[in-house]
């Protein structure tokens, strides 16, 4: 009778299935994933009006020496992107998330606009977040609270709305 029926084969094969796909959910990172991360936030630009990131984000050169980049010696991963002032107008892709080595995101001084993706609270090594003098209009997430390394948080001159998330109240480096 057990040898008849369906499950005994469609519950394995489910469990070898989803098996291989956490483990595809779980390749590591590399630089590769930072390039990828890097180039979703370029196709995010509306507008570059020097064309700064058109002609210095370009595929022949490391993304180590692209303007605004700043990678780890250690794991070479992305450690600071700073791309404050650039007169950039766009929007924050989610694939920004992939950045795990990231401590520094300043991109302050421009006019993203927009929301802030969840997949930004897989950045655990943050220290430092400028996105002041954009145009996000927002309620603050309350993820930014598990951002247990934040010690500096500026968001002003955008045009939040809302109130100020009480996990913002477990950041004790704040
Ligand atoms: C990054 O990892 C992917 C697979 O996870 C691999 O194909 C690629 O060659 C790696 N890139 C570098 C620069 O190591
Ligand atoms: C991009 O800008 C950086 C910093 O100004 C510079 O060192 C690099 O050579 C530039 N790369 C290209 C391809 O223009
Ligand atoms: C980002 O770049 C701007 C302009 O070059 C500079 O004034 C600022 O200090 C930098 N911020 C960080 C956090 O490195
Ligand atoms: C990066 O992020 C995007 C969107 O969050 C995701 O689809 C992608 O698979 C991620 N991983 C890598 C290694 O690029
Ligand atoms: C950022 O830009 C705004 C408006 O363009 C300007 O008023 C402000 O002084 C700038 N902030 C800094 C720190 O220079
Ligand atoms: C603060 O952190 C603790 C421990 O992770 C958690 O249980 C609690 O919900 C957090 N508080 C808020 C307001 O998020």
């Amino acid at each position: 009778m057990a040898k008849n029926n369906p499950l005994i084969v469609i519950i394995p094969a489910f469990l070898v299935l989803s098996l291989m796909l956490s483990f595809a959910k779980a390749a590591p990172k590399n630089i590769t994933t930072d390039q990828h991360a890097l180039l979703a936030l370029k196709d995010h630009i509306k507008y570059d009006p020097t064309n700064l990131l058109a002609k210095n984000w370009t595929t022949s050169s490391s993304i180590c020496t692209w303007i605004g980049v700043t990678c780890g010696v250690r794991h070479h991963r992305v450690t600071v992107l700073n791309i404050s002032y650039f007169g950039l107008a766009g929007t924050i892709p989610p694939q920004l998330g992939n950045l795990s080595f990231l401590q520094v995101l300043a991109i302050g001084n421009n006019s993203f606009f927009g929301s802030l993706p969840d997949e930004l609270a897989q950045l655990r090594r943050l220290k430092r977040i400028n996105f002041m003098f954009n145009s996000f209009h927002i309620e603050i997430p309350s993820w930014f609270g598990t951002l247990s390394k934040l010690q500096y948080l500026f968001l002003n001159n955008n045009n939040l709305v809302g109130t100020i998330p009480l996990s913002l109240g477990n950041l004790s480096s704040l």
